[in-house]
């Protein structure tokens, strides 16, 4: 093996004289140092030699690539000085094709999301955030939803331990909020929810944007006026949107906010269940039992709150029939955005 080094040696000596320019020293960098070069060969090789042998040969090994590495510092700084005498000219040969810079871009969820906290702050409402790992207290009880309630099967949660859960839902950044500031207030707290959920519309993982407003005399007709004036930023002022009567604890009364589906435009098709319809959030008047819990008088205060899906809402604004794409990682896919 010593001889094999040896005329490795000799052969980068010679190749090394002949060499001119930053690119021929970059090849031979690779050749000899790089992960599959010859210096990481011979060291590989090493395991095979006798343990007699092994000091020897490892030495030899070790004296090459401090050889290579000194010759390519050398060498190196010798070709960049010509370089920059010669202005840079000497290696920029303008025939050459240029090498496009690729930049990276926020991922559409992320551009969606940054779109919709623009036209909240617009409406003066203030960024909050909380945890991912929520206790049962804030994730349910706090909202209304005691152990036992059914209402608990309506988001299948992941448990992390018996009182600690995923959160499923951006709402209990409501308690928190509440907890730590005295109304008037008017927040929205954009993040990541959990559920045990998934087809083309739904997502194990997938973010929601959750808004409250508390206030003396809120009323339906505000949650009205903010949801118009969402739907039509966000998807043009022609967009229609339905509010549904629905159910949750924490709020009295309750609705669905839908808009009509962009794919069939209001005809029917997988992506809507053929309703014509795709619900993008849930929304309703903040229940007194709520105030309770954070010890706002619920005879003085009123509050509206929302909480919508994010990539529904990509979904929607982009044309796009099955959400998990947003999570492939497709390039194509990506890119187009
Ligand atoms: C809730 O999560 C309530 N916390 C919303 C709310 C907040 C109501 C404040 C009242 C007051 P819901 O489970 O409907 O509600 O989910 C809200 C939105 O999240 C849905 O409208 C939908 O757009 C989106 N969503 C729900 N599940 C998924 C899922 N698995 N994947 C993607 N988006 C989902």
């Amino acid at each position: 093996m010593i001889e094999t080094i040896k005329q490795r040696w000799a052969a980068f000596d010679a190749s090394m004289a002949a060499v001119s320019t930053l690119d021929q020293l970059n090849r031979l960098r690779v050749d000899y140092l790089g992960k599959k070069g010859c210096v990481p060969q011979f060291l590989k090789d090493l395991r095979g030699v006798s343990a007699d042998a092994k000091p020897a040969v490892g030495k030899r090994i070790n004296d090459l690539k401090t050889h290579v590495e000194t010759a390519l510092e050398e060498k190196t700084r010798v070709l960049e000085a010509k370089s920059d005498e010669a202005g840079g000219k000497e290696f920029f040969d303008v025939s050459l094709p240029g090498k496009k810079e690729t930049a990276g871009s926020l991922h559409p969820v992320a551009q969606v999301m940054e779109e919709i906290v623009s036209v909240f702050y617009g409406l003066g409402f203030g960024v909050e955030e909380g945890p991912e790992i929520e206790t049962d207290y804030y994730n349910f009880e706090a909202l209304n939803i005691p152990k036992d309630h059914p209402a608990r099967d309506m988001q299948d949660t992941f448990y992390v331990e018996e009182d600690l859960v995923l959160r499923t839902h951006t709402s209990p950044v409501q308690i928190h909020v509440m907890e730590r500031r005295q109304p008037p207030l008017r927040i929205i707290a954009p993040g990541k929810v959990y559920r045990h959920d998934s087809d083309v519309t739904h997502t194990p993982m997938f973010h929601q944007i959750e808004g409250l407003m508390v206030d003396e005399n809120v009323s339906f007709s505000n949650l009205k006026g903010i949801m118009d004036v969402f739907v039509h930023r966000v998807f043009g002022e022609r967009t229609k949107l339905r509010f549904r009567p629905s159910f949750f604890p924490f709020t009295c009364p309750s609705a669905e906010v839908d808009i009509q589906c962009v794919m069939c435009l209001g005809k029917g098709c997988r992506v809507c269940s053929n309703t014509g319809w795709l619900e993008i959030l849930g929304a309703g008047m903040v229940d007194p039992a709520v105030f309770r819990s954070v010890n706002y008088d619920p005879e003085k205060w009123t509050g509206l709150a929302f909480g919508l899906g994010i990539e529904r809402v990509a979904m929607l604004k982009y044309g796009i029939n099955d959400i998990r794409l947003f999570f492939e990682n497709d390039l194509r896919f990506l890119k187009q955005f």
